[in-house]
């Protein structure tokens, strides 16, 4: 059976105190569930702060993003090492905030995805078009065009330990949410696309994670869907109780 892990993307949200109190609220009511990877992905500064108050309780903490290089002249950024030394194991890269808003192109994504592997943090590979691509039609070119600049980098052995999330930009922080028939035909690509350059055992043991306005009311309905191993969640993760909802999920 595949991973299922729900992950909280907190994107520019929670200061000190803020991430204090979540983490209390949710470690008194968490209870971990066999199969399931739970993520929380604070800002850069409470990094190591999130790593012990989450670690005791199996809870894993990633970075939001990386720059590709190790080291140098790069005034701002954070090398994948430096992710690591604060106990972070995870990273988002390619996330449609950093596509749109900071202009990241797929190369440079690659790079960042290689340079996590490189440095032992696992990826959470994010993916998905711009509402007019969807409705030109080039849902499936678009995803095709941005997996591949990245799976033709990697051999068998790291794409195992990269996490994929498809994010439909037209869902994220808008409450429309992708229908699980929706979600599902895209997932199904996206295994497809997997299978094809690492062949089907690699392609079954990858974690695909949604992502995209999921709520508490529609999570149960999206993870019963067949390639749906898991979600990746901005504003219903911010309150502990309702990610908690989330990470309780029933797949039926
Ligand atoms: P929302 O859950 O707020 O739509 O955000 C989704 C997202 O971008 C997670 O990375």
């Amino acid at each position: 059976m595949r991973e299922n892990i729900i992950a909280a993307n907190w994107k520019m949200n929670h200061r000190a105190s803020e991430l204090e109190q979540f983490f209390q609220q949710l470690l008194a009511g968490y209870k971990e569930r066999e199969g399931v990877s739970v993520i929380v992905a604070p800002t850069a500064p409470y990094l190591a702060r999130a790593v012990e108050l989450a670690s005791p309780a199996g809870i894993k903490i990633a970075a939001q993003n990386m720059h590709f290089e190790a080291s140098g002249a790069f005034t701002g950024e954070i090398s994948a090492s430096m992710v690591r030394d604060t106990g972070a194991r995870y990273v988002i890269l390619g996330h449609s905030e950093r596509r749109h808003v900071f202009g990241e192109n797929d190369e440079m994504i690659a790079r960042k995805v290689k340079a996590a592997l490189e440095n032992k943090l696992q990826p959470i590979f994010c993916i998905g078009e711009l509402l007019e691509q969807r409705e030109a039609g080039k849902t499936e070119s678009v995803v095709t065009t941005q997996l591949n600049a990245v799976l033709t980098t990697l051999n068998a052995e790291e794409m195992l330990d990269v996490v994929v999330a498809y994010e439909p930009v037209w869902a994220i922080g808008t409450g429309k949410t992708a229908t699980p028939a929706q979600a599902e035909e895209v997932h199904r690509l996206v295994r497809g696309i997997i299978r094809g350059h690492f062949g089907d055992e690699v392609a079954q043991r990858i974690t695909i994670q949604y992502g995209g306005s999921v709520k508490p009311d529609n999570v149960d309905e999206l993870m019963s869907a067949e390639n749906i191993d898991g979600a990746l969640v901005g504003g219903a993760s911010l309150k502990a109780e309702s990610f908690l909802r989330l990470i309780n999920f029933n797949a039926g």
